[in-house]
């Protein structure tokens, strides 16, 4: 009778430690950063209900003139450019905003918006243990007395600041030749590397396609964002990080054996 007590507490034990170390994982390699985020606004607030202008279309063409990167977006930075005492400063990116890129070979590829001192650039990357896509990397840079600031920044104009990412990043992770669609607020949040300035990149009403010339150059099968399709985000990074320690203990098995083996060839070799 103890014995079974024993056995199903254990059991719990084991079971939940699982659990938390998938939940962990998931965490750790979904980059938390959207897939948490976005819906409320990061004060936890709806958004307001005034009508979001229709989205801007960006693209990067390749040198053939074919596109390789297509987004429809809307997008807004709110920006914190001090430590402390910000007053949050919040920039529209205007239709305006030049895009432009690499195609890169066809693994990874690269979209960079420039308006006045503003550049923003997001970097896709073709998973290398599953057949997706997702955005690895977000830089962004501007100067403080860009005019997009009014007088908001007069106490400290004229810096360059740059922010970018935490590491590592699987953002917007979607099976290959779809495109990633979301009506909704995502937001990600970019530091700078003394994490003094603070970036909160706000999307809504938006759809990626990077490595277009597998669609035929147009956005492929909407894959909606999990709130919208009622998903659970886990299980794709959770197949992604599994492959990955697959693959890690791969690795260290595979060492293991030369090493076996390599060692055995020194012994054999020094008897003779
Ligand atoms: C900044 O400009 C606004 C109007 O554009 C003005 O109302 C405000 O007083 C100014 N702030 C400072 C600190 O000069
Ligand atoms: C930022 O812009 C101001 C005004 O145009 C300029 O004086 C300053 O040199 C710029 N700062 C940097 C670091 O580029």
């Amino acid at each position: 009778m103890s014995l079974a007590v024993s056995l199903s507490k254990l059991c719990f034990f084991v079971c939940s430690s699982l659990v938390y170390l998938c939940t962990a994982q998931d965490a750790e390699i979904g980059g938390g950063s959207i897939f948490s985020g976005g819906v409320l606004g990061e004060s936890g607030v709806a958004p307001t209900t005034t009508p979001e202008p229709p989205p801007t279309e960006y693209i990067v063409y390749d040198g053939q003139s074919m596109p390789c990167v297509l987004v429809r977006m809307n997008m807004k930075l709110i920006i914190e450019p001090k430590r402390t005492g910000n007053k949050k400063i919040t920039i529209s990116v205007p239709k305006s905003a030049v895009s432009k890129g690499s195609c890169g070979s066809g693994e990874d590829s690269k979209m960079t918006l420039t308006w006045g001192t503003f550049k923003f650039a997001w970097h896709f990357q073709k998973s290398r243990v599953s057949d997706a896509y997702y955005v690895d990397d977000i830089q962004l840079s501007y100067n403080t007395s860009d005019k997009a600031f009014g007088n908001a920044t007069q106490d400290y104009a004229g810096q360059f600041q740059q922010v970018h990412s935490a590491d590592p990043l699987t953002l917007f992770l979607t099976p290959i030749g779809r495109s990633y669609t979301c009506n909704m607020a995502k937001d990600v949040k970019l530091y700078d590397d003394k994490r003094a300035a603070r970036v909160t990149v706000r999307l809504t009403r938006f759809q990626i396609q990077p490595f277009a010339a597998m669609t035929h150059r147009q956005y492929g099968d909407a894959f909606k964002c999990s709130e919208e399709a009622g998903r659970k985000d886990e299980t794709v990074p959770l197949v992604v990080g599994s492959v990955l320690a697959l693959a890690v203990l791969g690795t260290i098995g595979g060492y293991g054996g030369y090493r076996y083996v390599k060692v055995k060839k020194i012994e054999y070799d020094t008897m003779e």
